[in-house]
């Protein structure tokens, strides 16, 4: 076994230690107790005065007044706040001197007084400094001088101390409460940042509509929304967009596009983002700063197409570079097709290298400058564009790749060895919401922050950090998914995959206040709610994508919900009313609504199912269906109610049945049916139903057997390792009569609880379970089960069964798991042993994936390893079966990998190699060929590799019963196992495979 000992370890450096301070991950240096190496913020109720200086960035100016804003909102103590000059210092002993090097007078005079070593942040990206400083000015004895290297540099300055003594950057955006404190110190010794992981870390709205669009338009509009496209987008929105961006640290949007034009609707947007410290940018499908096609259709003349309409399109982007240029930009360099399609067919590189050049070309016009490498460029290779560079089209080096993943979360492409030196450097842009094949994902948090560890780091080893752009759909409720992403590529050097969890801990603690055992349970219940919604995305549910006869896997799955629902819940009322709207937006609300949706549907099937079993059970999970189908409302409203209705439309997004990939107009209920429960069933009153079939007796059903009449009794087999150690059989009414019923069997091994009860419409239904004791079986042993019913005024009525005990036992001597229900099922982390090649050796990433978790081959390594299978790094799993399928001899391994994608390009397909024994491995590359800028077949689709979250492997070998060993054997890097299962003979059909076989 993988030992679990090393997990928390990677924490005991991180801010947990230190009294109070509320940080994610980053260097803390805000106490709120006085020590001798402290300075004041706050203390005996008056505020240590900001110093500013009128030269430096307005951005920062703002900021400083929110940094004020913030000490009071802790403290109650708003702190005076100056702009003075070295030349007239101010009267006092204390001092808070705030600023950027190079652009504050006052700051420049306060590092020459003091001769401070800046050498840590001058000409850097985005780095602070802040510390205590004896006599930076005439008459100040000390101060706590807060220095940026840039404007965003003394900008994060400000909100890193804000968010530590206890603004959370949510403040405004999920209500999170600040904690009150009488008085704040920092540590003489103050905090610091260097450089950024990523240079640009931003957020993209969009598919904006119904939520975010409508929510904007009742709150930041008089319901008009702007004169030519309706946009709510304003600057009094984007405005408090740009704040929440800064205090996470990003730098860089992409703004909502799809009925709104950023620069057009407000002509304070622009101005404004700029002002603020926001890198604007357009989206991968609008080049030259114009969102669209809105302003296409607004201002453009002629057809959306370069080859016809050059001169047309060269001026729309002319006019938009000239609006921009004041402002800081990243420019989308390229073209896609009207409307996020891709470029009609036989447009090709030749015309795209054309717009590329034309696009420089205005950018030199417009700058005045034949050197246009200065100004940040981008080309993203989305989609099809992404062919096009496959297939051999090149954009200058200076314009930075930004490699997509493929709409669900799989980057599609790294920069190779050979592109990375490349002076535009790579980037990122990945998705946690969508519209698209093989169906929209919008509603609720469905990334499991594991996942999104594993793919951003990653980028970070293969050096695509110069950009990072996030699809975050409504941007609620994704709030943690997208604080973890920006604080990533802010810093990605805290986290590795082993402490990765520890983030929504430490976030929990900040944003609720909460003790560490409580963070903890938060993080169990974040945890699970994105691993449930990230086995099958909530929008791809029905009614039978969890088994509902084999392995009790949907009705586990419903009690996993519950579960979740109840802890939650509990947590919500334990928690003080100041907190609970932020509880709820960020924790009750995702899980009570996930387990709604999940429960109607589970419950949907199980209705579909009774109904046609004669089961008036039936009816009961139809009701539940409707109950659910009100409640899915009645949570709606209830976000909508929060706070005055301050989130008002929020949760618009449709989510229940959809007809096809996109959004439903209108959520529908799964269908439901009824029993006719005032008549009996033809068959009699009573239905006898046991586990793993769909078959009801008496009577006929089409599954009983292959004829669908005159089949014969059921028969139930159990073995000592299947997993449940039990089986049971449904014993349920089929119409009004009640009746009482015994069970009993022809054998003493057979324990039967309970062996008698009684069904009525009140208590439609009785579980009955069957376990051996195996003391008393030896081999396979059959006993006649009897089900006998009295129903007053009726003949008695009885149903037999057929139950064998195959007592299988493993030698004594073996150790590891042992087949069971005809199936050996493995956790890959479970493994026997592991070895490891050239230091490579396969590793668990804790808490990833659709169950346990994921082993990969670690470390990483760059695109130089790789091995032919059977001689990298290998990791074991002795079994023992007893079965072969059909006694032929043969069996088959699937192996569930992650749907990574040949992220290395088309010549190095991403592979695993399987082997039992020294039987020889077998190769499979699983995802397989796709011509480049498209994906291959098997992605797609309702049951295809992205929605059901894993690509199954299968390998067949032909073995003896006894003792074995699986072996999986590293052949190319990044692939991830996360679970095993040999199909012996018995495997059935479910959607996680059966649950992990038992260990001798
Ligand atoms: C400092 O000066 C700037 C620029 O004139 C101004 O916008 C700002 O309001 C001033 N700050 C304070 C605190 O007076």
């Amino acid at each position: 076994m993988l030992t679990p000992s090393w997990r928390w370890s990677a924490l005991a450096g991180l801010a947990l230690l230190v009294e109070h301070a509320l940080a994610i991950g980053q260097n803390t240096c805000v106490t709120f107790k006085s020590s001798s190496s402290s300075f004041p913020l706050v203390a005996g109720g008056k505020g240590t005065p900001i110093f500013l200086s009128e030269d430096d960035w307005p951005g920062v100016q703002r900021a400083a007044l929110d940094f004020a804003a913030d000490i009071q909102r802790v403290t109650g103590v708003q702190p005076a706040m100056k702009n003075i000059t070295a030349a007239s210092p101010p009267k006092t002993s204390q001092a808070i001197i705030i600023g950027t090097l190079g652009r504050s007078s006052l700051i420049d005079t306060v590092v020459n007084n003091t001769k401070l070593d800046v050498s840590s942040i001058q000409g850097k990206w985005e780095s602070f400094i802040a510390q205590e400083v004896k006599n930076p000015l005439p008459g100040v004895s000390s101060a706590y001088v807060m220095i940026g290297s840039d404007k965003r540099g003394s900008i994060y300055n400000l909100y890193d101390h804000s968010e530590q003594f206890g603004v959370s950057p949510w403040y405004w955006w999920a209500d999170v409460p600040s904690t009150k404190q009488s008085q704040i110190f920092v540590s003489s010794s103050g905090c610091a940042h260097g450089e950024p992981t990523v240079k640009y870390r931003g957020i993209f709205l969009n598919d904006e509509q119904p939520s975010l669009q409508n929510w904007a338009m009742e709150k930041f509009t008089n319901g008009t929304g702007a004169p030519l496209t309706g946009s709510p987008f304003n600057h009094f929105f984007y405005t408090k967009l740009f704040e929440l961006i800064l205090r996470i640290k990003g730098n860089y949007l992409w703004p909502a596009i799809w009925s709104s034009a950023f620069a057009v609707d407000d002509h304070m947007n622009q101005v404004l983002a700029d002002w603020y410290g926001i890198v604007m940018g357009t989206s991968h499908q609008e080049p030259m700063m114009r969102s669209t096609p809105i302003e296409w259709n607004l201002f453009g003349s002629g057809p959306w197409d370069y080859s016809v309409n050059a001169q047309n399109i060269y001026n729309y982007w002319l006019n938009g570079t000239i609006r921009a240029k004041p402002y800081e930009d990243i420019y989308t360099v390229g073209m896609r097709g009207a409307g996020d399609e891709p470029l009609s067919e036989g447009q090709d590189i030749s015309l795209l290298e054309q717009i590329i050049a034309d696009q420089r070309t205005i950018l030199s016009t417009v700058y005045n400058e034949t050197d246009v490498t200065n100004i940040p460029q981008m080309w993203c290779l989305y989609k099809e564009v992404e062919g096009f560079y496959d297939d051999g089209m090149r954009a200058p080096d200076d314009i930075t790749l930004l490699w997509t993943d493929d709409n669900w979360g799989n980057i599609r492409r790294f920069p190779l060895i050979s592109e990375r030196n490349r002076t535009g450097g790579a980037g990122v842009y990945y998705h946690f919401d969508y519209v698209g094949d093989p169906r929209d994902y919008k509603w609720i948090t469905s990334t499991q922050i594991t996942k999104t560890h594993e793919q951003m780091s990653l980028a970070v080893d293969r050096e695509a950090t110069r950009i990072w752009i996030l699809n975050v759909g409504d941007l609620k409720p994704y709030e943690m998914d997208t604080e973890f992403f920006i604080s990533y590529g802010w810093d990605s050097s805290p986290w590795n995959h082993n402490n990765v969890a520890s983030f929504v801990n430490l976030w929990a603690q900040r944003e609720f206040d909460v003790s560490a055992s409580e963070a903890a349970t938060i993080a169990d219940i974040i945890a699970n709610v994105t691993r449930f919604n990230a086995r099958r995305k909530p929008e791809l549910l029905n009614a039978t994508v969890y088994s509902l006869t084999n392995y009790r896997e949907a009705e586990t799955m419903l009690q996993e919900w519950q579960n979740l629902n109840t802890t939650a819940s509990k947590l919500y009322e334990s928690v003080s009313s100041a907190m609970k709207p932020a509880f709820f937006q960020l924790v009750m609300h995702p899980v009570q609504a996930s387990a709604t949706l999940a429960t109607m549907w589970i419950a949907a099937g199980l209705n579909n199912l009774r109904a046609s079993q004669a089961r008036v059970s039936a009816n009961e999970f139809g009701s539940q269906v409707e109950a659910m189908f009100e409640d899915d409302y009645a949570l709606e409203v209830e976000y909508h109610s929060l706070l005055n209705g301050k989130w008002d439309h929020m949760m618009d997004q449709t989510h229940v049945m959809y007809y096809y990939w996109q959004q439903p107009m209108a959520n529908t209920m799964p269908p439901i049916t009824k029993v006719q429960s005032k008549k009996q069933a033809l068959a009699g009153p009573m239905r006898i139903s046991p586990e793993g079939t769909l078959g009801t007796w008496p009577g006929d059903n089409p599954n009983q057997c292959a004829q669908g009449y005159s089949c014969p009794p059921p028969t139930i087999m159990i073995d000592p390792f299947v997993t449940f150690g039990n089986r049971f059989v449904d014993v349920g009414a089929g119409g009004p009569s009640p009746f009482t019923f015994t069970v009993t069997a022809n054998a003493s091994w057979l324990n039967i609880t309970p062996a008698k009860g009684s069904v009525s419409l009140q208590s439609t239904e009785t579980r009955v379970f069957f376990s051996v004791d195996w003391s008393q079986v030896s081999g396979a042993e059959t006993a006649e089960v009897s089900f006998t019913a009295n129903t007053p005024g009726q003949p008695v009525s009885v149903v037999t069964a057929t139950f064998i005990a195959n007592h299988t036992a493993p030698p004594s001597d073996f150790h590891g798991f042992v087949e069971g229900d005809g199936g050996i099922s493995i956790e890959a982390a479970h493994a026997t042993r592991n070895t490891s090649v050239s230091n490579l050796t396969w590793i668990e990433l804790p808490g990833y994936g659709r169950t346990v978790s994921g082993i990969t081959p670690w470390p990483r390594g760059g695109a130089e390893l790789n091995f032919t299978a059977g001689t990298g790094p290998s990791i074991e799993y002795d079994f023992y079966n007893f079965n072969t399928i059909d006694g032929a001899g043969n069996v088959t391994v699937n192996t569930m990998v992650s749907p990574t994608l040949n992220a290395y390009g088309q010549d190095r397909p991403v592979a695993v190699a399987v082997s039992i024994d020294s039987l020889e491995p077998q190769t499979t590359y699983f995802i397989p060929y796709a011509i480049p800028g498209s994906l291959p077949a098997q992605w797609d689709g309702t049951d295809g590799f992205v929605a059901d979250s894993i690509v199954v492997v299968p390998n067949h070998f032909t073995i003896a019963p006894g003792a074995h060993t699986l072996k999986i054997w590293m052949v190319e890097p990044t692939v991830i196992v996360q679970k095993i299962v040999i199909d012996t003979g018995g495997v059935l059909q479910s959607y996680l495979g059966p649950p992990e076989s038992i260990v001798v």
